[in-house]
């Protein structure tokens, strides 16, 4: 059993009507069994009222944007604030995910202010980081995973940041079926680690919940999540179906 706090969050992405998130959510509620991990439903903007209503009073069990933005409020077309995604309950918002770094060119200086106005709001930030293949293949993974979280959250006071969770998930590994080998996972863990102490200190930096992300299955989750540094998983793919997710939330320990 571990001492630090588990977390699965299930980023479902682009994906489910309103009809099939529904669905999908009453099943994971209806089997989930009581533990110590928390669970997250990062759901698309639409299902996040409905499955927050699903989930009131289910213990460990929260709701999760998967971007925000940040400015209070005003003429952004097509976006959402903090207060929006806050008044209907949910708790926690993904950030910096490579999806939103790659395909909307989200900077570091621009997830440090989201960063800032998801913690003002009294909301928990799943801040993302990893590396692409060509730089895992420089070897400069270690450096350019330590520059991104420098970059969004050294700014941050000691306080603030024992608010934030961090995801790691090596580009290479999302969404391709190529999850990170559990050394690999376990040695960047331990070099996020080893940087949040130079920081905040060892025993913020132990607090820390870092997940691993890329690639996570009902088959592999067991052995990932056995690291010592790797607390927990943000899932994509297999975060759609409910027996594999709870399977995935299972192998935490
Ligand atoms: P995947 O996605 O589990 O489908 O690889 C993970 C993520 O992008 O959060």
């Amino acid at each position: 059993m571990k001492t630090r706090q588990q977390i699965v969050a299930g980023n479902w992405k682009m994906n489910k009507n309103y009809g099939e998130g529904r669905e999908l959510a009453l099943e994971i509620v209806a089997r989930l069994k009581l533990s110590d991990t928390k669970v997250v439903l990062c759901t698309p903007f639409i299902h996040l009222s409905l499955v927050q209503e699903l989930i009131n009073g289910v213990s460990n069990l929260y709701t999760g944007a998967q971007n925000c933005h940040q400015e209070d409020k005003g003429a952004y077309t097509g976006e959402i604030s903090v207060e929006m995604l806050k008044s209907v309950g949910v708790s926690y918002v993904i950030l910096g995910h490579s999806e939103r770094r790659e395909y909307f060119a989200e900077s570091d200086e621009l997830l440090a202010k989201k960063v800032d106005k998801v913690l003002a709001a009294g909301l928990l930030p799943i801040f993302c980081c990893g590396e692409s293949l060509d730089i895992r293949d420089a070897d400069t993974h270690i450096a350019h995973v330590e520059a991104q979280i420098k970059a969004g959250l050294f700014h941050l006071s000691a306080e603030d940041f024992a608010k934030v969770v961090i995801a790691y998930e090596p580009i290479w590994a999302i969404g391709t079926g190529r999850t990170a080998s559990p050394e690999q996972a376990q040695d960047m863990h331990a070099a996020i680690r080893a940087l949040l102490a130079s920081k905040y200190g060892a025993e913020a930096a132990d607090a820390t919940s870092i997940l691993y992300g890329g690639s996570v299955n009902g088959g592999n989750a067991a052995v990932l999540f056995a690291q010592p540094d790797v607390d927990g998983g943000l899932v994509g793919g297999a975060s759609l179906k409910a027996d594999e997710f709870i399977t995935i939330v299972e192998a935490t320990k």
